[in-house]
């Protein structure tokens, strides 16, 4: 695996400014794209994305890292396959959860909502192993916030 520089050494291009309060309200007011997360922060060697999501995503593994979430509005399902079988944990406004790796997820929601997730740096939004990937999902390691 390759060893990573640390924050402070990377480029800041597209980087988020570290050095200035991020507004979430303000970030979500920056794009429209669904299932497309902006990195708002990053921590060490994690980002924290931001995302607007309606509708299903795909399911994926990420075969090495913990993915987490935090709902900052509406409503978020996700789906687990787990040795035990498949069931959905639903996460309020406000609510978190953390997908343990390798473990098969699908996260949705059908009314929409804008969730926080925190990731290694370069983590791929369908992780390391996903289904056909649709048009309305976007594969990516999050984009900068503008
Ligand atoms: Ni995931």
């Amino acid at each position: 695996m390759t060893k990573q520089r640390p924050t402070a050494d990377r480029p800041t291009a597209d980087r988020p400014a570290a050095d200035r309060p991020v507004v979430l309200a303000d970030a979500l007011d920056s794009f429209t794209e669904l299932w497309s997360p902006r990195i708002v922060a990053s921590v060490n060697d994690y980002d924290v994305r931001l995302a607007k999501v309606r509708g299903e995503h795909v399911w994926h593994t990420h075969d090495h890292t913990d993915e987490f979430f935090l709902v900052v509005e509406g409503e978020l399902l996700i789906a687990l396959r787990e040795p035990a079988g498949e069931r959905t944990v639903t996460l309020a406004r406000g609510s978190l959860f953390t997908v343990p790796r390798g473990v098969e997820h699908r996260p949705s929601a059908p009314s929409g909502a804008a969730i926080l997730v925190f990731e290694p740096t370069g983590t791929l939004s369908v992780g390391d192993r996903h289904e056909e990937v649709p048009d309305h999902v976007d594969v990516t390691t999050g984009h900068p916030l503008t």
